[in-house]
């Protein structure tokens, strides 16, 4: 039994009479070259898209038509002879892995369309380009198209735990993979392959980073049955086959999450040590069979010692020491080891963590082994600084780590882009080399890195939880593909192709989603960088999606006197983890970029910030600001009734309602909160008042 589900930006709505007929000159008739499974994937997808979007199938070719005024043509540079003649194939062949070529030629008095590329996942990805370009309108009469990946790798980590189907921070319904059916395959693993190909995400980790019990498990530990490692059981690598052979066919490779205890776990030994000689040789005997069953085998994702899960430490060995022996087992293999930098211990500032255990063994690490960093240095909250690390290791592979899902944002119901949020991380300056060097010029520079997003698909019909939130998966590959994309236009291409041409619908849906994460941020935290208030524990309150910043003082700081954490070089130190000349910014309240304020200080609650306002005032002022604004985007929203299919209007109008009340009680819980930590009144006079 198969649910329904939703076909997010690849509905494929037919386009406006007035633009069919240019398309279908072009469209009409194509020849796909044969070979590879790809382009069996790319025959269908030009069927499925262009019945939509023209309303009549492409006459597909075995061999370049030569009674057509014109066609489209798709392939690699040699098999496309004659054709590849019209274009540069040398060009063809040197792009990058996943790049491609569109160009309009003429070729024997014909008009043709070429799409040519160095890879098979090349022409997959060429071919949704050129399906979004006609979804979205764009004129393709004379293209000259040329794309390669910013990032080599572009990965959705799951945080789906295996048989059990529940997914770790997923408010989507259970997970789509399901290990007790596979070896069969669902129709859903195709559309979700397709989804991921349609924006160039070239890999996917399906099971959760949390594998197994940890080294030293309690009797009621809750991630006793999470059970990962048994993926790495020879039955279950079949599976994974069954798998893999799906998303192959969209040039997207499959990966594991691995438990670090696995060698005494699955294979039985005495110790997980890793430079135990026994230990070293069941890794690569496990690797050498992945590749005899998943010959494309993407590679390993690992959390170790880190919140249970085991790893070196438990040995006395370093992060590189640990990752390096899963790097060897690679050794001759097309594969590698994601290795986790989310490492923290319950004392201390949890910021200054991640770095203290990785700065120090920079370019200790195995060239098959990427450290992959979550993107600030607490966890995935509405907003943070940039983690130090990125500008701390300059000979790692280094891969970014950020969150589809929102755990901290409202979860599958508050409407909250991360697209901008995202922008402002790719965009930040490390002064790594003590030059300008963005976080999207680290990974952009070096093999072996990337950017992994942890996943935000579930069972549920619209697969996000909110219609509006598949907007950051579609976000999420855009930018790994191309991070010099706005916010804006990702958001937009994203609402054209999910609501349609009607410019009042693509524009409402844009700017709502673009003005989501500011008022995330300000009802969420009060916008001067304090975070995790939400609820942690395990009954009544939604964990992670309530407010209660009564539970984790030390998070936020607040006192009678003031609030904020001392993080500067003569706090807890976390500023001076960062290049010149941003730890003198980050140390001194007055150039401190005022959303970050308390992040980096613990200040009086009547500091006065640059425009007079006190620190205690801004915070009322911005959660009020935060939770109008989310009465205003849902105003915008019920405005588009009968402009939008009524079955989706009302799903995000039931979102909205809900988003709307959650917004006003976290608002009321930290004025309420800070007002009587603080016996400061808001001098507009809203509540709390005595
Ligand atoms: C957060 C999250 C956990 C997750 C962890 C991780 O702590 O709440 O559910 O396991 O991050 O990134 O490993």
């Amino acid at each position: 039994f198969e649910t329904t589900y939703d076909d997010c930006w690849l509905r494929y709505d037919r386009v406006d009479d007035a633009l069919r007929p240019g398309y279908r000159r072009r469209l009409t008739h194509a020849y796909v070259s044969e070979g590879a499974p790809e382009l069996g994937a790319v025959r269908a997808e030009l069927r499925r898209g262009l019945e939509g979007l023209l309303g009549r199938e492409p006459h597909l070719w075995q061999h370049p038509p030569r009674s057509v005024d014109s066609f489209l043509a798709i392939g690699h540079p040699e098999e496309m002879r004659p054709i590849s003649e019209t274009i540069d194939v040398d060009e063809a062949w040197n792009l990058a892995d996943g790049g491609f070529l569109i160009r309009t030629v003429e070729w024997e008095g014909q008009e043709c369309t070429v799409l040519t590329a160095s890879s098979d996942r090349g022409l997959v990805y060429g071919t949704f380009h050129l399906l979004r370009l006609v979804a979205t309108g764009e004129p393709i009469d004379d293209l000259d198209v040329r794309e390669e990946p910013a990032n080599e790798n572009r990965i959705v980590n799951h945080w789906d735990n295996p048989f059990r189907r529940s997914v770790e921070r997923g408010y989507a319904g259970q997970s789509i993979f399901d290990w007790e059916r596979l070896p069969d395959v669902r129709e859903r693993y195709f559309d979700y392959a397709r989804l991921l190909a349609s924006v160039g995400i070239d890999g996917v980790v399906p099971n959760n980073v949390n594998t197994g019990i940890p080294s030293r498990p309690t009797e009621n530990d809750a991630v006793a049955d999470r059970a990962g490692w048994q993926l790495l059981a020879r039955e279950n690598l079949e599976k994974l086959e069954a798998l893999a052979s799906v998303f192959r066919r969209y040039g997207i490779r499959i990966y594991l999450s691995v438990n670090y205890a696995a060698p005494i776990r699955l294979g039985g030994l005495e110790t997980a040590d890793p430079l135990d000689p026994g230990v070293r040789q069941w890794w690569k005997d496990k690797v050498d069979e992945i590749y005899e069953i998943v010959p494309d085998f993407g590679g390993f994702l690992v959390k170790a010692d880190s919140e249970g899960q085991p790893g070196p430490y438990d040995y006395d060995r370093s992060h590189a020491e640990g990752a390096n022996v899963l790097g060897e087992a690679f050794e001759g293999h097309d594969g590698r080891v994601w290795w986790r930098a989310f490492v923290y211990s319950e004392h201390d500032d949890r910021a200054v963590q991640a770095y203290e255990a990785f700065s120090h063994i920079d370019g200790e690490f195995h060239d098959n082994v990427t450290v992959q960093i979550k993107n600030g240095p607490i966890d995935f909250q509405p907003r943070e600084p940039i983690s130090t690390l990125f500008g701390a290791m300059p000979e790692t592979s280094l891969g970014c780590e950020l969150q589809l899902t929102g755990e901290y944002t409202g979860q599958g119901v508050h409407t909250a882009s991360h697209v901008p949020m995202w922008k402002e991380i790719l965009e930040f300056d490390t002064h790594g080399d003590g030059e300008e060097r963005t976080v999207k010029d680290v990974l952009a520079d070096v093999e072996g890195q990337g950017i992994a997003g942890v996943g935000v698909v579930g069972e549920d019909e619209s697969w996000t939880g909110n219609h509006l939130l598949q907007s950051n998966l579609y976000g999420f590959g855009r930018l790994c593909w191309d991070p010099d994309l706005s916010s804006e236009e990702i958001t937009r291409e994203w609402a054209r192709q999910t609501f349609g041409g009607d410019e009042q619908v693509v524009e409402t849906v844009t700017d709502i989603l673009l003005d989501s994460w500011h008022a995330c941020i300000d009802y969420h935290t009060g916008g001067l960088g304090l975070m995790h208030m939400m609820y942690n524990g395990e009954e009544a309150l939604e964990n992670h999606y309530d407010p209660a910043p009564w539970e984790w003082p030390e998070y936020h700081g607040a006192t009678a006197e003031g609030i904020g954490v001392d993080r500067t070089s003569s706090g807890s130190g976390y500023a001076a983890q960062y290049r010149d000349p941003l730890t003198e910014l980050y140390d001194d309240p007055e150039s401190c970029p005022e959303e970050l304020l308390l992040f980096f200080h613990h200040l009086p609650w009547e500091y006065e910030l640059t425009d007079g306002t006190t620190v205690i005032q801004r915070l009322y002022d911005n959660l009020h600001a935060g939770a109008a604004t989310v009465d205003d985007l849902r105003e915008r929203w019920l405005d588009l009734e009968g402009s939008v299919d009524e079955r989706r209007h009302r799903h995000v109008t039931a979102r909205f309602d809900e988003h709307a009340l959650q917004a006003k009680r976290w608002r009321d819980t930290l004025c309420t909160y800070f007002y009587e930590k603080s016996g400061v009144p808001d001098e507009r006079g809203r509540v709390p008042t005595e």
